[in-house]
Formats: structure tokens, C-alpha cells, sequence
């Protein structure tokens, strides 16, 4: 029974549920619930009060002017709502928002060619710009300050600069990696720069709430709860969870209580602060193999085969906020909470070994 559950738990969500007998319809339909679950307007967007707050401040002053809002960046560990705040600047301005990535971007004509089909107004929404190679970033600076594109016709002596007249559009941009990112192109975000923060409890609680409402799943406050603890205060991860409990249930023909949800997302292997496995290993592999570190990020992704990157973006900064893991000038260091957490004695002569 638990490996089929598992197996179940972790197959794709649309093959988690009952088949119609029109697997393209079951499939239409899970692609609706996974949209609908997006905030569709500023107002239905939960916490980042702050960031809302600057947000309705620029835009509405940029609609009074009939101009558009300078352009923005967004930062922040994934699942937090980046994606959806670029989307919902576009709909509160009531423009069209064109989506590419920094990756996709890799010619200048890649470039030229997406900003010059943009029409007056538009948001052009660049997701992991820290992406972007260098040539192409330098394109984008004139692009950005004087709505102007330099196109370099020809090579050699005989080469010559065309300037493109743009139309003035918004450029919103998303990172995980802000620090990747050169002075010059972040101080070009005049309109700001935003850092997304992990939501509070009862945030999480609210989007888990609305998510189960739209979902059709009825949870009671206490199992809701329990997920919003183990969601790493992430609404993608929130959401994520939501709808793998409510297969567990389903599937054990069970109702979704807070007993159900702990059933379901231990055998997700999500301990009771929200820790993944990978979160865990990461935790021991400091403690048990680096006595507790300093120890430089390299060595612990080399020591789990895990990519760098993934631990960085990922796991880090949940461990950070949890004061689980430091981040000190010599490398990473498991503190004495991440040593309880784990159930293990913090060493004597940890604090010398430290100095
Ligand atoms: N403030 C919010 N209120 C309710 N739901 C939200 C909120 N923010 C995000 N979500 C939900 O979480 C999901 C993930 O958000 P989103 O794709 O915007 O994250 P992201 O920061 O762009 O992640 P990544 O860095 O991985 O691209 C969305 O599909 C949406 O359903
Ligand atoms: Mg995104």
C-alpha cells in the first residue's frame, strides 16, 4: 500500500487523477486549475505588502501620465511570485506582456528582434536575466535608458552603427541571482528593484486557503496549517503540497485532516519544519563529514553530486531563514538549531573550532 501511494505521489499530478474518458480533456482541465490558482490580480496577490504597496504607487502614476512605468526587477528564491507579479503589472496597466528568458536571449538579433516588435506601452518580461550574455546586456542598456537600439551593420572599417528608435515599453525582469547581476544593469531598474520575502504563516495560510477553495477541496484550519508549516512559507511549494495531500487522501479513500496531511507529506520525505531530503543531506553532510564547517559551498555539491546552483537557489536561502546555516566569509556553517533539529549534540569544542 505505501508504495503505491508513493509511486502515485509522485507521478506527474494529471496522472495522479481519476482519467476521464478523455485523457486530453483531464489534461485541458489540469492546466486551467494550475492557472487558476494564480492570482489574477493585484488584489488577490497575498503578502509582499510592501512591494504591492510601491507597485500600486507606479503604476497608478504612470496611468495619470499615460506613460509607461520604468522598468523593474524582482528578486528572490523560486515559487516566491515573480513570474506572477510581472504578469499582473501587465494586467494592471492593461497592456500586452511579451515572455522571454535570459537563456532564450542569446543573439543581439534574438534581442533587436523582440524589442522591436514590441508595441507602445507593452511590458517585455525577461525571467533569470542574470542569464543574459554579455553582449546582449550591453545592448539593452540604451534600450532601457533612451528607448534606443544601436545595430552594428557590416564588420571591419567598413562597419556602421544604425540607431533604432523604440517604442517606450517596461522592461520587467526576474532573478533568483541577483548577486550574478553587474551594477551597471541593476541600477538601470529605475522604477526599483524588489526582493520578495518568504510569507509569513498566516499568508501562507491564506493562499493555501484560497488554492483549496478554487480546487474544490475542503480543508479543515488545523491541517491547513500543518501544510503552511511545511511549505517553506513559499506559495508554490504551498500549492504544491495542497494538491499532493488531497491525492493521498483520494487515494487512501481518507478525509483531509491534519492526520491525513502528516501521512502524506511524510512520505514526501517533508519533515516538520518543511526540510526536504536534500535539505537534510545538506545539513548532515556539513555536520557529520565538515564538523559542523566552515566549508566552502563547492565541496558540499560536489560531496552530495548536487549542483551548486541548485543548493544556492534552493536550499540555502530556506535554511538561512530558518538559521539552520550561516553564511560566513570561510564558507557555511551549520548552526547549534540545525544540530537539535537533526536530533544530534552540538560537539564540546564546536564554538573554539569556530574562532
Ligand atoms: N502572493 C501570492 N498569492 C497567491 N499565490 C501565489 C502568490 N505568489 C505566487 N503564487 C502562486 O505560486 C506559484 C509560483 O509563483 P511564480 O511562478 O510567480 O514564482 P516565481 O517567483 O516566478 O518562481 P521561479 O523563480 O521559480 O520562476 C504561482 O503559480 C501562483 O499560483
Ligand atoms: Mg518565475
Amino acid at each position: 500500500m505505501k508504495k503505491l501511494l508513493l509511486a502515485s505521489l509522485r507521478k506527474p499530478y494529471h496522472k495522479t487523477r481519476k482519467m476521464s474518458s478523455n485523457p486530453t480533456e483531464t489534461l485541458k482541465k489540469d492546466a486551467v486549475l494550475d492557472h487558476l490558482l494564480r492570482p489574477a490580480s493585484l488584489e488577490e496577490y497575498i503578502g509582499q505588502r510592501r512591494i504591492k504597496q510601491n507597485l500600486e504607487i507606479l503604476l497608478r502614476a504612470a496611468k495619470e501620465r499615460s506613460h509607461p512605468p520604468e522598468h523593474l526587477l524582482f528578486y528572490g528564491p523560486p515559487g516566491l511570485g515573480k513570474t506572477t507579479l510581472a504578469n499582473l503589472v501587465a494586467r494592471e496597466l492593461g497592456v500586452a506582456i511579451k515572455t522571454t528568458s535570459g537563456p532564450a536571449i542569446e543573439k543581439v538579433g534574438d534581442l533587436a528582434s523582440i524589442v522591436t516588435n514590441l508595441s507602445p506601452g507593452d511590458v517585455l518580461f525577461i525571467d533569470e536575466i542574470h542569464r543574459l550574455s554579455k553582449t546582449v546586456e550591453e545592448m539593452l542598456y540604451p534600450a532601457m535608458e533612451s528607448g534606443k537600439l544601436d545595430i552594428i551593420l557590416g564588420k571591419g572599417p567598413s562597419a556602421r552603427i544604425i540607431q533604432l528608435e523604440l517604442a517606450p515599453f517596461t522592461l520587467v525582469a526576474a532573478t533568483t541571482r541577483v548577486a550574478l547581476l553587474s551594477a551597471p544593469l541593476r541600477s538601470r531598474f529605475s522604477g526599483g528593484v524588489f526582493r520578495l520575502e518568504f510569507y509569513t504563516l498566516e499568508e501562507t495560510k491564506q493562499i493555501i486557503k484560497r488554492s483549496a477553495q478554487i480546487l474544490g477541496v475542503s480543508l479543515p484550519e488545523d491541517a491547513c496549517e500543518e501544510i503552511a508549516i511545511r511549505s517553506r512559507f513559499t506559495p508554490r511549494t504551498a500549492n504544491y503540497l495542497l494538491k499532493r495531500c488531497r491525492d493521498f487522501a483520494q487515494v487512501a479513500k481518507e478525509p483531509l485532516g491534519k492526520d491525513t496531511v502528516k501521512k502524506a507529506l511524510s512520505l514526501l520525505e517533508i519533515d516538520e519544519r518543511g526540510l526536504s531530503a536534500l535539505d537534510r543531506q545538506i545539513l548532515h553532510s556539513i555536520i557529520e563529514k565538515y564538523h559542523g564547517g566552515p566549508v566552502g559551498i563547492s565541496t558540499i555539491a560536489a560531496s552530495l553530486s548536487e549542483e551548486r546552483s541548485t543548493i544556492e537557489e534552493v536550499n540555502e536561502p530556506y535554511l538561512i531563514q530558518l538559521g539552520f546555516l550561516e553564511r560566513t566569509s570561510r564558507g557555511r556553517v551549520a548552526t547549534d538549531a540545525a544540530y537539535k533539529h537533526l536530533g544530534l549534540k552540538v560537539p564540546e569544542d564546536r564554538q573554539e573550532r569556530l574562532l
